[in-house]
């Protein structure tokens, strides 16, 4: 049996994350890359920190949840206001919602940027519920701003957003209701919401559930968003570790084999088609997010796979980047992205952390609590 966790990647990934962290406890989304450096993102973040959380760092994602609870407590009149607009049919515009990311001190940024996004919010209330379950941790200490999340996200999921990749704002995103929607069923499975807010969040994800069966799928797969046929790589998350949908079930099998048929070539995932950003090369996290659902539907050894192939991109100093180039959807949009933004981001730590977090799925030393997401979440979801 290989024991993933300790190959001199997976020491490098965990080493890099742990040494970036920043004092406040944010995770860099790349250090020196010019368009990400000095900016903490709640969608990187979250899944780092769950990486981190699962391969028994738990201080280190402690540390995150802090500093995302310290950024939502810090705004807690913001949120009230955006909320009362929101339940009394006066939704606050885009750039008035919470931003996608923050300074590591938890300021908003002053660069422009594809700010509203409200996936990281239901991503972090995921994560920080399984490492409070995992690690048997008191959840009473990020309470306040999993109460104040949880109020943000039933008046406003509904809402068209910018996607995991920034883009596309006037689309709802099925991968964004399926982090949503995980994030408040972790937080009633946990018990620790305020009694007032228990019915509006039951209410809002089962609303989600139903929204994704009814108009969230084309040919028995999930789509990229409500009322396309396309795919996009970020979904296979919505698989595992979401759980939003079962890996085994009729969905889950015809996401994970559309995934691999439309976006994947020899083991490297594309977002989607179409992409131009960079050319639009293969991302290894999602390579890892893929093998993550192969290996929760039992496929191991497409996991494994999955896995080499996103190894297989770090660089000789063992940094892992974005995206790679040697298959491109737009080749000719290569060069302007670099004379815009400079060479993709490297190391990228939520590409470490999705490594790892495969790697965890696959060494056989950590024990399946650590890695499961409730089951109880499948209640009610497309299958
Ligand atoms: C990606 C986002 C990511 C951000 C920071 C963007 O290019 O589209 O998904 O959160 O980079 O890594």
């Amino acid at each position: 049996m290989q024991r993933y966790l300790d190959s001199p990647l997976s020491r490098r990934s965990a080493e890099l994350i742990l040494r970036l962290q920043t004092p406040e406890g944010a995770y860099p989304a790349s250090p020196t890359f010019s368009a990400y450096a000095g900016y903490s993102w709640f969608r990187d973040g979250a899944f780092i920190a769950d990486s981190m959380s699962v391969i028994g760092e738990i201080e280190s994602a402690s540390r995150f949840f802090d500093w995302c609870s310290r950024v939502l407590v810090d705004r807690v009149d913001h949120v009230r206001w955006i909320i009362t607009q929101a339940r009394s049919g006066r939704p606050p515009g885009h750039d008035q919602m919470l931003p996608a990311r923050f300074t590591f001190a938890g300021h908003n940024g002053d660069d422009e940027w594809w700010d509203f996004q409200l996936d990281g919010y239901g991503t972090w209330l995921w994560a920080v519920v399984e490492h409070s379950r995992r690690h048997a941790l008191d959840l009473d200490r990020w309470e306040p701003a999993i109460s104040m999340t949880v109020e943000y996200l039933t008046t406003s999921w509904s809402r068209p957003c910018y996607d995991w990749w920034e883009e596309h704002s006037d689309h709802v995103h099925v991968s964004t209701l399926a982090c949503v929607s995980a994030g408040l069923d972790a937080v009633l499975s946990s018990g620790v919401m305020e009694a007032g807010l228990v019915d509006a969040a039951r209410e809002a994800s089962s609303q989600i559930k139903a929204t994704v069966f009814e108009r969230g799928l084309s040919d028995g797969h999930l789509v990229k968003w409500l009322g396309s046929t396309a795919l996009d790589g970020s979904l296979a998350a919505a698989i595992a570790p979401l759980g939003f949908v079962g890996a085994r079930s009729i969905v889950g099998q015809r996401t994970i084999d559309q995934l691999e048929r439309q976006l994947t070539v020899d083991g490297g995932t594309h977002r989607y088609l179409g992409d131009t950003f960079y050319g639009g090369g293969q991302w290894p996290l999602l390579s890892c997010f893929l093998g993550l659902a192969h290996a929760a539907a039992g496929d191991v050894s497409r996991a494994r796979e999955l896995y080499d192939w996103a190894a297989s991109t770090a660089n000789s100093d063992l940094e892992l980047p974005e995206q790679v180039g040697g298959h491109l959807i737009a080749p000719g949009m290569r060069a302007e992205w670099v004379e815009r933004w400079g060479s993709i981001a490297t190391p990228l730590l939520w590409s470490h952390a999705m490594l790892l977090r495969l790697g965890a799925a696959l060494d056989p030393r950590i024990p399946p609590h650590n890695l499961a997401a409730r089951s109880g979440r499948e209640e009610g979801a497309p299958r």
